[in-house]
């Protein structure tokens, strides 16, 4: 059977991320961790840029959000509060044949039913196709076993809703045999650790596994020291750890990740829902600017039935990744759960006072919270292009492109001299280089044809390249720019198309284009 084409495209753009350095195994010279990656030289600039994009857009130009650096490692005391010890829990089953694990909610089955009688049992993981799989898979089972009669259309069933009788029938995934999957059963999905030298139960301590609960234990030292009034935001950039069960996608799910969380203040008086909606529009529009397209964003509002007993509502931006469309951005309307809790476990109250209504209160919180690997990874699948230009000889061509915008492209402009045995080229293009490079991340290179280095550029997103030539030196011979010197070609990214520029001019040109 032909691979499905989504899993083509993941492998190109992974198989890219290694080969341009983007994003590598972590440890990879021992074989690889599993849910850790690191990020290489262009991964590095392209995760600095997306943060730079959302610190700029959400804590600097605005007058009503201030930003927190809190620590990775709180209070054990913290994640009780917050509910992380007793809770934050994943179902997991594993296979005890393979030795796999798996996420209960994330094997679906379904009896196999031939004239109304219960034949066998199917078992397919989550996908965007898990009925058409389970359907398939209760076909051959049917074909294979010689069943006559007909077969029912399957009824998925997460294995979180397995009864007992049925554990033991359910195939595992890894091997297709029934009999090997154990009953699920909840497993904290923190990491521990211990803090001093003694190795007891009075010194573990957790690796956050979100940022939020800083922003909460803090809300008293931000609200003393920052001059803030309700409404108002606190935001925050940093690592979290989650032992996830089944990391997987690349990115998308991993155990170490980096989350940018904003929590949003409002008066327990307030409209809720227009707050809400307010940030659901803010985050939407934002992954817009950085270039992510509007048609592969949608919204889903999680049923109330399955909201946590606090929440009033929570609102993902999905995106559709060529895996499937999964969650983005998670952008949460909590009430005054948290501080609430906090000001319960820390004796420490955590109210607000109005100075206008001389009122007391603990604010309710709006929470938009997203991961900057998974923005990354939205960002390079809509990103990778593939197409034909023609090279020096006029022939047509393949190129894979990653089309960044260039407020996150890595490099944001490549300076390239003509030819680099030649020294005035040379010199030239260094000056060029040192007067763009104090303002932006800039590459140079003079190694090969010149063709094969826009096309390296074009498979690491740069969307300008600036080439010196001998009409820099000798004048332009035709065009609006005839005689001019000190000129250089400035070569666009998305279309190939070329354009003349005095270097007097080309950093306002480049900056206007790259912010
Ligand atoms: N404070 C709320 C909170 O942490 P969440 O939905 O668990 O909510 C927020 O996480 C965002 O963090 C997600 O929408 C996703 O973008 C990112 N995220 C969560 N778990 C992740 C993981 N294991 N790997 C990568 N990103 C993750």
């Amino acid at each position: 059977m032909a691979e499905p084409k989504e899993n083509v495209l993941m492998e190109k753009i992974v198989s890219l991320c290694k080969r341009r350095g983007f994003i590598f195994q972590s440890s990879e010279i021992y074989g690889g961790i599993n849910g850790f990656w690191d990020y290489g030289p262009l991964g590095a600039e392209l995760r600095r840029n997306i943060r730079d994009c959302w610190w700029n857009d959400m804590v600097r130009s605005r007058d009503d959000v201030v930003g927190l650096e809190s620590s990775i490692i709180m209070h054990p005391k913290v994640w009780e509060a917050s509910g992380h010890v007793a809770g934050f829990t994943d179902p997991m089953v594993d296979c005890k044949i393979s030795k796999q694990r798996f996420r209960a909610d994330q094997i679906f089955f379904s009896p196999v039913i031939v004239d109304g009688k219960t034949v066998g049992y199917v078992s397919a993981l989550e996908s965007d196709r898990t009925a058409e799989e389970l359907q398939e898979s209760a076909e051959t089972f049917k074909r294979k076993k010689a069943i006559q009669g007909k077969l029912e259309s399957v009824q998925p069933r997460e294995f979180t809703e397995a009864k007992p009788e049925e554990i033991p029938l359910v195939p595992s995934p890894a091997t297709g045999e029934p009999g090997s999957l154990t009953p699920p059963r909840a497993f904290n999905m923190m990491f521990q650790t211990y803090v001093g030298a003694l190795r007891d139960e009075s010194a573990i301590a957790y690796l956050r596994p979100e940022t939020a609960q800083g922003m909460f234990a803090d809300f008293k030292a931000v609200l003393d020291t920052g001059r803030v009034k309700i409404p108002f935001g606190i935001a925050q950039i940093g690592k979290s750890f989650r032992n996830e069960i089944t990391p997987r996608n690349f990115i998308f799910r991993s155990r170490e990740f980096e989350q940018m969380e904003m929590e949003f203040f409002i008066s327990d008086e307030d409209d809720w829902q227009k707050w809400h909606r307010y940030w659901i529009d803010w985050c939407r529009d934002w992954l817009i600017s950085i270039g992510l397209p509007a048609s592969a964003l949608s919204e889903y509002n999680h049923p109330q039935e399955k909201l946590a007993f606090y929440s009033k509502g929570t609102t993902d931006l999905m995106f559709r990744y060529p895996f499937g469309v999964q969650e983005l951005w998670g952008i949460a309307a909590r009430g005054d759960y948290d501080l609430s809790q906090h000001a319960k476990f820390s004796g420490t109250a955590l109210a607000y006072f109005d100075e206008a209504t001389k009122r007391r209160y603990v604010p309710h919180v709006i929470e938009p919270a997203v991961g900057v690997d998974r923005i990354l990874l939205a960002i390079l699948c809509s990103a990778y292009h593939e197409d034909q230009m023609p090279d020096e000889k006029g022939k047509m061509e393949p190129r894979d492109m990653l089309k960044l915008h260039p407020r996150v492209a890595p490099i944001k402009v490549a300076v390239l001299p003509l030819l680099k045995n030649k020294p005035n080229l040379v010199g030239k293009a260094q000056e060029v280089r040192d007067l763009l490079r104090k303002q932006m991340n800039v590459f140079y290179d003079d190694a090969g044809a010149i063709g094969r280095r826009y096309r390296r550029q074009d498979e690491a997103g740069t969307p300008f390249c600036v080439t010196v030539d001998f009409e820099t030196f000798e004048g332009m011979k035709e065009g609006p720019m005839t005689g001019q010197t000190d000129t250089v070609t400035v070569r666009h990214r998305d279309d190939g198309r070329q354009e003349r520029l005095s270097i007097g001019g080309l950093l306002p040109w480049l900056l206007e284009r790259i912010r």
